[in-house]
């Protein structure tokens, strides 16, 4: 099976190019990926260079699609998009050029080359914010994003159902909740936490920290995909959840207590503007009908990831560059001000 994956370079793109070479030897990959800010090659130094190709290039751009799709695909994994929540607050250029327009172009692409399965990798946050009581969202829960990457998520989601009724697209799509694991970019939370807790520095920690999200093994997140690669029903949606829903602050202490840190460095900050106060999903449709199960526990993924950073030091520095530091005074400079 050739696959493209787009966004190879990132977080879950990178987790899911190793699991689909480990999971059968007759699997090669093509990996488009524009190489942001967010995706490195050292993520992924250990596959066999016979069997992977990185193509540098955009997926707003047709041309370097086109290119990506000319050797052969059988099957493409969407991975790439831009999505970081507090970026899309401070512009959201980025997030609807590239998840929705980018999404577009692929999709079209997918079409004149007539693959024979297209895994839309989309998140939990299309959903919105659900109440304390309201039971986690399944698959037919109203699309209610509340930022601008949530919206941006919720189109490309819409469009890749559009290319299913309109052209027959054989397109799947996952939605997966917050995901945590080696190789995130320092950005996101749990490695932001683990990252300033290693170096002695606060821990920003958005309102009350009583925010809920269900957290998620990276590894977790890739086998869901490969088993929808596999198995999906075309036009179906996935939920990808792990039942593991935490409140920030309790996932802030964790790490702290990982890392034997006085978790009076949690500081307490300002919010992100519109907050999305709890993400949770129903997985039931991915356990009962595909089969698939979270198998990493949380205490054991977090310790493992804690022991992750602490040991890639120079991976997560070599993330923090000029661009990195610029976002982050921007995002965080009032914030942190004494
Ligand atoms: P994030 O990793 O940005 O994912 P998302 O907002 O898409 O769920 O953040 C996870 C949670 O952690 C979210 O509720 C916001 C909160 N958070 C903080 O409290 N402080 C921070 O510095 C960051 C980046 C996130």
């Amino acid at each position: 099976m050739r696959l493209l994956v787009t966004g190879g370079l990132g977080f879950i793109g990178s987790h899911f190019i190793r699991w689909a070479l480990a999971q059968d030897p007759a699997v090669t990959v093509v990996n488009l990926d524009a190489q942001t800010y967010a995706g490195d090659p050292a993520n992924l130094a250990d596959v066999d260079p016979a069997r992977y190709t990185w193509i540098r290039g955009d997926i707003r751009d047709p041309e370097a699609v086109a290119r990506a799709f000319a050797a052969g695909v059988d099957a493409v994994v969407h991975c790439a998009a831009e999505s970081h929540v507090d970026r899309s607050l401070l512009s959201a250029e980025a997030c609807l050029t590239t998840n929705v327009l980018g999404t577009q172009v692929l999709l079209d692409a997918a079409r004149t080359h007539g693959v024979r399965r297209f895994v839309h990798v989309s998140t939990d946050e299309v959903y919105g914010a659900l109440a304390p009581d309201e039971p986690p969202a399944t698959e037919a829960h109203a699309l209610a994003p509340r930022s601008p990457y949530a919206a941006s998520k919720a189109a490309a989601d819409l469009l890749v159902g559009a290319a299913v009724a309109t052209w027959n697209l054989p397109a799947v799509i996952t939605r997966g909740t917050n995901t945590y694991g080696p190789f995130q970019h320092p950005e996101k939370f749990i490695p932001l936490f683990i990252t300033h807790a290693l170096e002695g520095r606060d821990l920003p920690l958005y309102g009350d920290g009583l925010q809920i999200r269900d957290w998620l093994h990276v590894t977790d997140h890739v086998a869901a995909i490969w088993t929808v690669l596999e198995r999906g029903r075309v036009g179906a949606v996935y939920n990808i959840g792990a039942r593991n829903e935490q409140p920030n602050r309790a996932v802030a202490e964790r790490i702290c207590a990982l890392l034997g840190v006085d978790p009076a460095r949690i500081r307490s900050v300002a919010d992100r503007p519109g907050h999305d106060r709890r993400y949770a999903l129903d997985p039931t449709r991915l356990e009962t009908e595909l089969g698939w199960r979270p198998r990493v526990p949380f205490a054991e993924g977090l310790a493992e990831t804690v022991r992750w950073y602490a040991t890639h030091r120079a991976w997560w520095e070599r993330r923090r560059d000029a661009t990195f530091w610029t976002y982050y005074r921007q995002q965080y400079g009032e914030r942190l001000r004494p």
